[in-house]
């Protein structure tokens, strides 16, 4: 069978590599300017062949090339992840100010999680030569509750308790979302108190 991606498979790759770039030369400008890495962690991956079918058969598009690059945006998926929210914030301007792209869309479920208590920052960009791009911030602890939660939606003998996992999780998501703003808060208490002691 031919390839979902066509003959853009290695155009998908460079601009990965080229978005990779841009963001590993994010993190070293604010690695220099304060001292401290912005980014816990960075993942990317190209879409699996199956997975892009699988999403152009649920959104009732062909399964060809033009749908997988033009019409669902998130071939390319890259997420970063940070230690603070703030981070979180200063990633997305200094994307948003990249040469080369620009936003198409933007959701911020920090601010407004979604009902199940899922936070992250999502971008879907466009770069110069046509290919998108979803983008996913999030903190450590947003990372740590949204891969527990995709377990937990695959384990269907769950049923029974649903009702009760949900509003645990959601409980879990919430507790996790007031501890990031606590540790926000002494971060910046210890880095604050370290520019201004002799
Ligand atoms: P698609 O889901 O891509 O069709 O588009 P959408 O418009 O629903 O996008 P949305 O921004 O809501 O979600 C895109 C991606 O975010 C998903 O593929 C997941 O990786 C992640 N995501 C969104 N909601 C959840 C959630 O409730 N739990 C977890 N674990 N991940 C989520
Ligand atoms: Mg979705």
């Amino acid at each position: 069978m031919n390839s979902i991606y066509g003959t853009h498979r290695p155009e998908l790759e460079r601009t990965q590599d080229f978005l990779i770039d841009q963001i590993e030369a994010i993190r070293s400008e604010a690695k220099d300017r304060t001292g401290q890495d912005p980014i816990e962690h960075l993942l990317c991956r190209l879409k699996s062949e199956e997975s892009m079918r699988e999403k152009c058969v649920r959104k009732g598009l062909p399964e060809t090339p033009e749908s997988a690059l033009n019409l669902i945006f998130d071939a390319i998926g890259i997420r970063i992840v940070c230690s603070f929210i703030n981070d979180v914030y200063m990633i997305r301007d200094r994307i948003a100010a990249l040469p080369g792209c620009r936003i198409i869309k933007e959701k911020d479920y920090i601010r407004k999680a979604k009902p199940n208590g899922y936070r992250s920052y999502h971008m879907i960009i466009q770069t110069d030569s046509g290919i998108y791009a979803e983008i996913q911030l999030r903190t450590i602890s947003m990372d740590t509750w949204a891969a527990l939660e995709h377990h937990m939606k695959y384990k269907k003998k769950l049923n029974g308790n649903l009702e009760l996992l949900t509003s645990e999780l959601k409980r879990c998501a919430d507790e996790l979302a007031s501890t990031d703003l606590s540790m926000q808060t002494l971060h910046d208490l210890i880095y604050d108190e370290g520019e201004t002691t002799p």
